[in-house]
């Protein structure tokens, strides 16, 4: 096991570059098994997730060749197996977005339900409600979701909630379906109207992806296609709250800034300066940083995924701020280890009260899930002292080289193979 150890107090200064997007090249992958022929895809970030989807769709009888890092070459032609096993939905959720595909292309998927996690119970109902309107039969069968279809038809589907890997099987699915399919209160995330324009490169005739009104009209058959993987917003938004928490002066490149508009306002609120050109950002801080409320909510909303980091930043920022979370129902576990750094916050339901400190201390922390990994380094950074963090294998899920990437910019941090530890017998 390996931990991350960070000495605080340097403002970071010079510049990075973001990689590909996670939650965008996790469905364009699954969506390879839609087609027939070669889906070459470019700027597929490092990841554990990425990998785990690898594992997957190789059992599925995906042919995946990397011709070189951030390149992946993925040919379902020859798959054939219909099944996503709990082993790997367990260590990643991401994995349901088989579904949609396996189903299309085969008439028959078999995936475990996932399951609760760290932040919540986070069930696939919708998802499957989807799919039963475009005329497959679902079963429950020995924790799998079984989903059969001789053929997929069209229909109109209103989601109870725009949930994001719901949309995207969903439309996967819909792409290979007889006639005309039509999804309200559709996840309006960019992710979706990435996967979208994929599917239209691979032959889908998808329109409206990325608003909540998506218009697909089924095809015979997808073939392959080249694609080049947008830039990561959640990655580009920590970093953009490292240059803001540790009072530095950075600059993001190759980032797109209109998916971060939530953030960015959040951040010039908070007393930040932003710069914007092109596909780059410049954050400053000189002076001290104010306590806002945040409020996470689906897209162009706070996005959930940036709720852990900005709260890092509010524990250090003067007076009291509400980070109030709506997505998902148990997503502050992070809380319980800011305040071992000498954090004041406070939890009551899906609120959370944050009252500014004038400094946090470095502090042994452990690491609860992806982003709330991202939230304890970025505290950490500020921290007077040593932190260090452990259980980082959650990170590696989601950022690529991340203490890598603080280090070019003056950050004291390293990763290290985590001590053996002295075992205490109880009697
Ligand atoms: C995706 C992202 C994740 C992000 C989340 C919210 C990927 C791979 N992951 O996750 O990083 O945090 O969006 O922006 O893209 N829900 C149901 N029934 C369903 C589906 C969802 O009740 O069938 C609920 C969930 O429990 C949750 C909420 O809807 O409370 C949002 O979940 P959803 O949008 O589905 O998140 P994911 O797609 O799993």
């Amino acid at each position: 096991m390996e931990r991350i150890v960070i000495q605080g107090g340097t403002p970071l200064q010079g510049k990075i570059r973001i990689s590909g997007a996670k939650n965008a090249a996790l469905p364009i992958m699954a969506a390879s098994l839609l087609c027939h022929g070669r889906c070459s895809l470019s700027n597929v970030p490092a990841l554990r997730d990425v990998n785990t989807m690898v594992v997957l769709l190789r059992d599925l009888g995906v042919v995946i060749g990397q011709p070189e890092p951030g390149r992946l070459e993925l040919d379902a032609s020859e798959a054939r197996g219909h099944r996503a096993s709990y082993d790997l939905v367990r260590t990643m959720r991401a994995s349901v977005l088989v579904l949609g595909p396996l189903i299309a292309r085969f008439g028959r998927a078999e995936v475990s339900l996932p399951g609760g996690c760290a932040i919540g119970a986070r069930p696939i109902n919708i998802h499957l409600m989807g799919l039963e309107k475009l005329g497959a039969t679902i079963s429950i069968e020995n924790g799998y979701a079984c989903a059969e279809a001789s053929v997929l038809k069209g229909a109109k589907i209103t989601l109870d909630f725009p949930t994001v890997t719901g949309t995207m099987n969903i439309m996967m699915a819909a792409s290979l379906a007889k006639g005309s399919s039509v999804i309200e209160n559709a996840a309006c995330e960019p992710e979706v109207g990435e996967l979208a324009s994929a599917l239209n490169l691979m032959g889908a005739r998808i329109y409206g992806a990325g608003s909540d009104r998506i218009e697909i009209h089924g095809v015979e058959s997808l073939s392959g296609m080249s694609y080049e993987i947008m830039p990561d917003r959640i990655e580009t938004g920590t970093f953009l709250v490292a240059g803001a928490i540790t009072g530095g002066d950075i600059t993001v490149q190759g980032c797109r800034p209109e998916h971060l508009d939530a953030v960015i306002n959040k951040l010039r609120e908070a007393g930040a300066e932003i710069f914007i050109r092109d596909h780059d950002i410049r954050i400053r801080r000189l002076g001290e940083l104010h306590a806002v409320d945040v409020k996470t909510g689906v897209y162009p909303a706070f996005a959930t995924d940036m709720q852990a980091q900005f709260m890092a930043l509010m524990t250090i920022a003067r007076g009291s701020s509400v980070i109030t979370e709506t997505v998902f129902e148990n997503r502050f576990m992070h809380v319980a280890e800011l305040l071992r750094m000498g954090a004041d916050i406070l939890v009551e339901g899906n609120n959370a009260v944050v009252r500014g400190v004038e400094q946090l201390s470095g502090a042994p922390l452990m690491a609860t899930d992806l982003r709330a990994s991202a939230s304890l380094i970025l505290a950490g950074l500020a921290a007077q002292g040593e932190t260090t963090v452990s259980r980082i294998y959650h990170i590696d899920r989601g950022y690529e080289k991340i203490e890598k990437k603080l280090q070019d910019l003056g950050a004291k941090i390293r990763r290290e193979k985590e001590p053996e530890k002295n075992t205490v017998q109880t009697v």
